[in-house]
């Protein structure tokens, strides 16, 4: 089945096709385009996503994206047309959703009539954001009998949660952050310290001159007997320490040990809970998972206790319609009922 994706959640326009095959049991798919158009260079200046912005960015980018798109479709292998348009319809910034969706009807009136609008959920296309591929003809991860039960980490600027996946659909958020999401604190902490937006790369670049144990940064929430996260109290320790120190703390300190502080924090309360429930595999997900020190901790941590570790490629982690085709394509099979039948309601 050949999808086209539409993704304008935040600050980053972005189109995508991509071929999908299989049920629940299997899941597969071939990303045959993905276009994305980032606005980091205008949003830059002011330190975050200004809305009104970016609404005007996804209105200039979208037809652009579209027609650079149609020229591909003819080099598409299948000859079958787009059976589903799947659309992200939230979370994310209101003006910038209703671009998308309306652009999402209106090439689908226009360009494919018979192609059936899928409303995705983002939170959704990091979750399966997994599934794609990340050599060519590689299996369904999901298709190994010892895949489930799971324990994803959600890490990315708007959310940080921790999800447990009985299959594919059966899904309990488990855990969430009560303030700021671990990618916003990247972000507000980068500021602190002069760097640019987005601050996640920023911080991850200067942390690897610094000493992650420089500073004894807290670790809040971490004892708690709970799966839920906190960064605020931590954001406010880095600018405390940064009142007190003027002129006297290398900025690479500060980052690397700031880093390891929610490094330790999200890899302490994944394996927690993948213990807890008997997981037999551990997902990574979301803009933060970028992250090259988050990723190798992660991997040898749960190697070492034998629990399959999984992550998208980089391409995958940050917003971009791909995965909002794979999401789409899942909400697809759950409201046709595709068989084997899966339990679960997909909602977290
Ligand atoms: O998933 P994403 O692209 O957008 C949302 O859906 O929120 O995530 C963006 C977030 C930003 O806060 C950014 O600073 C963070 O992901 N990020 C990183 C890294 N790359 C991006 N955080 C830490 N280390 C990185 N390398």
């Amino acid at each position: 089945m050949r999808i086209l994706a539409v993704e304008t959640s935040c600050d980053e326009t972005s189109l995508a096709l991509v071929e999908a095959e299989g049920g629940f049991d299997a899941p597969k798919f071939d990303v045959r385009e993905l276009l994305i158009s980032s606005q980091i260079e205008t949003h830059r200046p002011w330190g975050g996503v200004v809305p009104n912005l970016a609404k005007r960015g996804h209105a200039e980018s979208l037809p652009k994206l579209f027609t650079a798109l149609a020229e591909s479709l003819p080099r598409a292998k299948s000859e079958e047309n787009i059976k589903l348009i799947a659309v992200t319809v939230g979370p994310g910034l209101e003006p910038c959703l209703w671009q998308g969706i309306e652009f999402a009807k209106k090439i689908g009136a226009e360009n494919f009539p018979d192609a059936e609008l899928v409303p995705t959920n983002h939170l959704h296309g990091h979750m399966y954001s997994f599934l794609l591929p990340q050599k060519e003809n590689s299996e369904s991860p999901v298709s190994n009998s010892e895949f489930f039960p799971a324990v994803q980490l959600l890490v990315s600027g708007g959310n940080t949660m921790l999800i447990l996946m009985r299959s594919l659909v059966d899904l309990e958020k488990i855990g969430e952050t009560l303030d700021d999401a671990a990618g916003e604190a990247f972000d507000k902490v980068a500021r602190m310290l002069g760097l640019f937006y987005p601050g996640g790369p920023e911080i991850e670049r200067i942390a690897a001159l610094g000493k992650p144990d420089a500073i004894a940064f807290p670790r809040p929430m971490l004892q708690k007997k709970n799966y839920d996260f906190s960064f605020s109290g931590l954001k406010t320790a880095v600018r405390y320490h940064l009142e007190k120190n003027v002129g006297r703390c290398r900025p690479e300190d500060i980052a690397a040990s700031f880093q390891k502080a929610v490094l330790d924090i999200l890899i302490t309360k994944t394996l927690r809970a993948a213990e807890e429930y008997d997981a037999k595999s551990v997902i990574l997900s979301g803009g933060v998972a970028c992250n090259a020190a988050l990723q190798i901790a992660m991997q040898l941590e749960t190697e070492s206790r034998n629990i399959s570790f999984f992550s998208a490629d980089k391409k995958f982690q940050g917003d971009n319609a791909a995965m909002i085709a794979a999401a789409g394509y899942i909400t697809h099979l759950q409201n046709k009922k595709y068989p084997p039948a899966a339990n679960g309601s997909l909602k977290i």
